[in-house]
Order: structure tokens, then sequence, then C-alpha cells
């Protein structure tokens, strides 16, 4: 069997390390192709070097752009290389513009589609991840659910019969990566001078929370005036829009700092006193790293987090500031996510899918 993977945002990097390992151990022929999308090296090349995964057999290149121009840059590129590799599968990984022009691409050419995180929903339509997420569930013919409440969402879409609960691939990567970081303290927090618990980890880089000025200030403004330093790891985004709009990222109890590798963000969350992120997959982590998350939106994919207590959604100046600073959740042993083997799952899926 031929799995072809198609990536190209820094989350897509870390859904995929655990499905190259898993292909390998299982002897399936997997190809690598890389849309481009993220190409600063600390968003893309630092993952592959410390998860361990295969350079990209393709590279398209494409780059930053409009939604329409990037997604039709990569359709218009994906082609060719699928009719080239002409795989058993095509294999898309969660809500990028990445994800939807390799669906689009492989449904019109003819090539089994299955999709990674499939079935997740915040039903808010002005998201561009929610378009892509819907758009790639009804053009895949696997939907690889990653918990109950996906496959919910599937079945209410009429999409039961292609989809299938895996787990999420996310706890594969983080369970291994957190064991291997827990003994060691980090130089990083060493030299901004922060002490275990002793601060907040924050990250915001969506576009309705960084483009308007008003809404990016009053969100630095709650953070800068938080009861603990706040690390606020910064996307290239985030900073380009700061700069343009004159406020200052290191006011207050704020330390910015450069994008971190993934071993370096799981270690710096694990000691933290807590998360503010507007990133999905952070929110899952630091439940999973037992670490209280607020998360600047006013909605989430990943609603068992909330329910469980570990994760509260705060938007305005006062909310967030209150979620922060909000006494410890009660302890939980829900594993909402999975037993950490969904890759091996997923791999077992497409063979049965391929043989069939
Ligand atoms: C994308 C995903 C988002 C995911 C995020 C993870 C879509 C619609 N969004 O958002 O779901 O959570 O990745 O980080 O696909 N830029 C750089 N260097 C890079 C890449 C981007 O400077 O290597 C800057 C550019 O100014 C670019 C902007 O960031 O225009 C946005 O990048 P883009 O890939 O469009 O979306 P993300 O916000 O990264």
């Amino acid at each position: 069997m031929k799995v072809l993977s198609v990536v190209g945002a820094r989350p897509q990097f870390v859904k995929l390390a655990p499905i190259a390992r898993a292909a390998d151990a299982a002897g399936v022929e997997h190809v690598i192709v890389h849309t481009g999308q993220h190409y600063d090296p600390m968003l893309s090349d630092v993952f592959f070097d410390d998860l361990r995964i295969p350079a990209p057999d393709v590279h398209l290149g494409v780059g930053s752009g409009s939604h329409g121009v990037q997604t039709g840059a990569m359709l218009g590129a994906l082609d060719a290389v699928l009719s080239e590799h002409d795989p058993d599968w095509v294999l898309v990984y969660g809500d990028t513009n990445s994800t939807l022009a390799a669906a689009v691409s492989a449904v019109k050419l003819h090539y089994p589609v299955a999709h990674l995180e499939a079935g997740l929903r915040s039903f808010n339509r002005r998201m561009p991840e929610e378009h892509n997420r819907v758009l790639t569930d009804h053009a895949a013919d696997l939907c690889l659910a990653p918990t109950r409440v996906a496959l919910e969402h599937l079945a209410a879409e009429g999409l039961s019969e292609r989809s299938v609960v895996v787990g999420d691939v996310m706890t594969d990567v983080l369970l291994g990566v957190r064991d291997a970081v827990t003994d060691e303290f980090p130089q990083l927090l060493l030299d901004a001078g922060l002490r275990e618990h002793g601060y907040y980890l924050a990250t915001i880089h969506r576009a309705e929370n960084t483009d308007d000025p008003a809404r990016l200030r009053s969100i630095v403004e709650s953070l800068s005036g938080l009861d603990r330093p706040v690390l606020i790891v910064a996307h290239p985004r985030l900073v380009a829009k700061a700069a343009e709009h004159g406020i200052d990222l290191s006011t207050g109890t704020l330390v910015p700092h450069r994008p971190l590798r993934y071993p370096e963000l799981v270690s710096v969350a694990l000691r933290s006193a807590g998360v503010v992120t507007d990133s999905g997959g952070l929110q899952k982590e630091a439940f999973l790293l037992g670490v209280p998350c607020t998360t600047v939106r006013s909605e989430t994919e990943w609603v068992e987090t909330v329910e469980l207590g570990w994760n509260v959604l705060a938007e305005t100046h006062e909310a967030i500031a209150r979620a922060v600073q909000r006494p410890m959740p009660a302890p939980t042993d829900a594993q909402p996510y999975g037993d950490g083997r969904a890759a091996e799952r997923v791999i077992e899926v497409l063979l049965e899918g391929a043989r069939a």
C-alpha cells in the first residue's frame, strides 16, 4: 500500500510524525508532500528535525497569500504530484488551506481520500478552518475522527458510514515528548528568569484576534496586567500586526519570545501555571499535560476540555484576566483523546480500506 500525506502548516507536522512512524513500522510506503504554506524554519524545518520526520519527498513551495490564492496555488500544483505518485490513499490532516487543497485535488482525480481529525466543528462559519474541515469531510472517502463528539458531528451530517473513531494522533506525540522533557529545566526559562509554575504561557495568532487593532490591544493589555509574568510565544503574524498597530509586546508582565520548537513548547507548557491561547492544538496539549487553559475565542472544537473544567473560553479584557487567574480545576482521569496509539489505528484502517 502506498499512502501520500499532504501537510503544510505547523500543527500538521506534529500530526504527521506518529503517522510516518506507524507507516514505517507497518511496512507501508509513505510519500510526504509539503505544500510550503509554512516556510519559516521555526514553523517548519525544526519540526521535521525534532520529531524525526523523514524529509518531504516533494515540496511545492507555495508560501503565503490570501485564502483563495494560497489554496488555488496548492491545488494547481498537486494534480501532477498525485498523478505521478499514484497512491492508494491520499491522507490529509486537520483544517488548514493545505488540507482542503489536497482533498479537492485527490477527489477530482479519483484518488481515495482519508481525512485525519475529521468531524471537528466550531459551528462558526466565519472561520477559515471551519470551511476547510466541513468541505474536506464531505469530499473524503474515509473520515478518521479523533473523538466520539467528532463522530456524532459526522453522523449528523450523514457521513457515519464512512467514519470511524481512531483517537487523536497529537496525543501519541505529546505523551512521548512529555516523557522526554520532564527532567531538564528549559534554558529559555532560565534565560528569561522564569520559575516553575511562576509564569503563564500565551500564544495568540488567529486573524480575528490580531488583525483588529482594538481587539489585539485589549488582549495584550489584559495579558500584560496578570499576576505573573506571561511568556508570549509569538507567531510571525502577531509580531507583524503588533508592529503595524504600534502595540508593544514587551509591556507590563509580558516576556515576548520567538516561536518554540515542539519539545520546548511542551516543556514550557508543562511548567507553566496556565496557558492562554487561541490555538486549537495547544488547548488540548494543556489538558493532556494537566495545565489549566484559557482560550481567547468564542467557541472551541475541543469541547471536552471545557466540559471537564480545564479550559475556559474568554474574549474580553476582564474575562481573560478572571479566567487565567482562576483556581486550579478538579483533577480528572478522563481520556477523551485516546490512549496514545491513534496513528497505529489509522494505518490499520487504511490497510483494511486498501484491501476492500
Ligand atoms: C495556519 C492555519 C491555522 C493553523 C496555523 C498554525 C489556515 C487557514 N490556517 O494559520 O489553522 O492554526 O496555520 O500556525 O490554513 N507567515 C510567516 N511565515 C510562515 C508562515 C506564515 O511569516 O512560515 C505569516 C504570513 O504573514 C502569513 C501569515 O503568517 O500571511 C498567516 O499564515 P497562514 O499560513 O496563511 O495562516 P496561519 O495563521 O499560520
